[in-house]
């Protein structure tokens, strides 16, 4: 099998995604397939000759210096490589996070080729990672979640100060102002007055056109790993332990005393909840391949669903292979391949 491995990529989450492929390429078995890195420029550059096997966190550096630049390929060229080279017994494993890769762009280019790609389609790639959007289809199933309002940018431009009266009176402090469309909490701010509001708003703006701002849920983060097509399956669930309130970039990947606690030391009760919950909330956004579900777990035990990743982070220590590990035992290079199976089916 030729599998096709694109990382980095136009959104501000390329740092994550060198750290998913990086551990990625290291768990794919190369004596069983043939393997061709493809890294992404943060300018959209498709570079897959010169550059490969080489470590992804220092690929960057080397993608900068001109000659490597020259030997990239264009997007175009790229393309029509692998027609040519693959035939139909090839893969793409898109190792993207964030928009341009995690949204459904990348997923209708494979589309469009015939070539089979692990993950999400068009469809629920897209809508998964359009939290306002998400948010509009877990209403409509009475999945329970945080108060929130949408803003757009021309409205904004409009009428701020009445917006800032309704989400001070609708939403209240202290909350949350979020780009739609981004991940790893890039772009959002906890605000607990006017003030830090506006500053957050207008932070947010500078990565989206559309927010979202969200009442606080003061609760556990709990996580679960679904994967597969027709009939998903669910993890047990896991929780992230984590010193500051808001779990914002830095906690997320540079916090040393984060504590990931797979399964979460919840009741068995909780347990299907969350679960359940999970699976209800992949079938509605049409998802396949694989999706993690994040949520939060207040005091008296109610359960809101946060968001739904369509391309979860993937490294050596990320939550969504350790739940899988801890769940049934399978082990990350295994589940690379599962996901690879669900996606040639
Ligand atoms: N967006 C990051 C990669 C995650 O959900 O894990
Ligand atoms: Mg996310």
């Amino acid at each position: 099998l030729k599998i096709f491995v694109l990382y980095g990529g136009k959104s501000p989450e390329h740092e994550v995604s060198l750290r998913t492929a990086f551990t990625v390429l290291g768990s794919i078995d190369r004596r069983k397939h043939d393997v061709y890195p493809v890294y992404i420029t943060r300018d959209g550059l498709w570079c897959c000759e010169g550059l490969l096997d080489r470590r992804p966190d220092r690929i960057e550096d080397l993608a900068l210096q001109p000659e490597a630049r020259s030997a990239a390929h264009t997007l175009g060229t790229v393309l029509i490589r692998w027609i040519s080279e693959a035939g139909g017994q090839a893969v793409v494993l898109p190792l993207l996070h964030g928009a341009n890769g995690e949204d459904g762009t990348v997923q209708g280019l494979c589309e469009l080729l015939g070539v089979a790609y692990v993950g999400n389609g068009v469809l629920s790639a897209a809508i998964t990672l359009d939290k306002e959007v998400s948010k509009r289809l877990l209403k409509q199933a009475g999945i329970e979640q945080a108060e929130y309002r949408c803003i757009r940018l021309e409205d904004w431009r409009q009428r701020a100060v009445r917006l800032m009266e309704e989400v001070e009176s609708e939403i209240g402090f202290p909350c949350y102002v979020k780009p739609a469309s981004l991940g790893s909490s890039i772009g959002i701010s906890r605000c607990e007055d006017a003030i830090q509001l506006r500053q957050g708003i207008e932070t947010a703006f500078q990565y989206d056109s559309k927010l979202v701002i969200e009442e606080e849920i003061d609760g556990r983060e709990i996580q679960v790993a679904v994967m597969g097509n027709e009939r998903p399956l669910a993890s047990l669930p896991g929780e992230f332990i984590h010193r500051s309130r808001f779990f914002d970039f830095e906690s997320k990947y540079l916090d040393k005393e984060l504590v990931m606690s797979v399964p979460a030391a919840v009741p068995p009760e909780v347990t299907e909840r969350v679960r359940v919950t999970a699976l209800k909330a992949y079938g509605l956004h049409e998802c396949s391949g694989l999706a993690r579900v994040d949520f939060f777990l207040n005091k008296e035990g109610r359960l809101f669903l946060n968001e739904i990743n369509a391309f979860p982070g993937f490294t050596g220590t990320s939550m969504y292979p350790v739940m899988w590990e801890r769940t049934d035992g399978t082990a990350y290079g295994e589940l690379i391949e599962k996901l690879m199976d669900y996606a040639l089916t």
